[in-house]
């Protein structure tokens, strides 16, 4: 076996769920780094899109924090809501709007879904940066409009709408343990 197919190999076996999708994205180059602090991968459906979700579940820790950024169905809360269905919640979970925070803490982890959009109109402080420390995972939708509070170390992942169906991500790692955990999954 040639050193190229061992890496494709050993790639495979990480991947937990869908070896389908990794030998799909690499056979056509959709899935490549871009440097060594960025990856971009395209999904060319909502159920590809849960994958990428569930693929970076499957190497959470505690305190966890992913930022989502795109513009208004873009599929932010179709990757929280399979983020959530992996991590083992059973909760329908919605987008949490006019709430801005939901907690769920009936899983293996608890998970904090936010979404900022309508932050501004709320006049109380919510607290968010204490959630960053309550050993949960915290995903945050429309993170970029509180990049000042955001934590150093973190997941950013901006999604463009590229047609009707697809989707690309650019997925960029801050601090090593994100950085270890892209290498281990993407
Ligand atoms: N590749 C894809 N990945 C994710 N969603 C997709 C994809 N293709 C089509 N969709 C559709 O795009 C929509 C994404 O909706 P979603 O609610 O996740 O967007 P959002 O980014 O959370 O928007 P909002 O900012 O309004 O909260 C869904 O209707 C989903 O079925
Ligand atoms: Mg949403």
């Amino acid at each position: 076996m040639s050193n190229l197919t061992i890496v494709w190999v050993n790639k495979l076996k990480k991947c937990k769920i869908y070896k389908k999708t990794c030998i799909y994205f690499c056979i056509n180059g959709t899935m490549n780094m871009v440097n060594d602090m960025q990856y971009k991968i395209t999904t060319y459906s909502e159920d590809e899109t849960m994958e990428l979700a569930q693929n970076i579940e499957s190497e959470k820790f505690p305190n966890m924090v992913i930022c989502l950024e795109g513009d208004l169905g873009s599929g932010k809360t179709v990757f929280a809501k399979a983020f959530a269905l992996a991590l083992g919640i059973t909760d329908n979970i919605t987008s949490p709007t006019f709430n801005i925070i939901k907690e769920y803490d009936n899983a293996e982890m608890k998970l904090f879904h936010m979404d900022v959009y309508r932050l501004s109109d709320i006049k109380q402080d919510l607290g968010i940066p204490e959630y960053f420390n309550k050993r949960g995972v915290c995903i945050i939708e429309w993170a970029d409009l509180i990049e000042d509070i955001l934590p150093k170390n973190r997941l950013d992942i901006k999604i463009k709408i590229l047609g009707e169906e697809s989707r690309q991500f650019i997925i960029t790692p801050h601090g090593s343990k994100y950085e270890d955990l892209c290498e281990r999954v993407l």
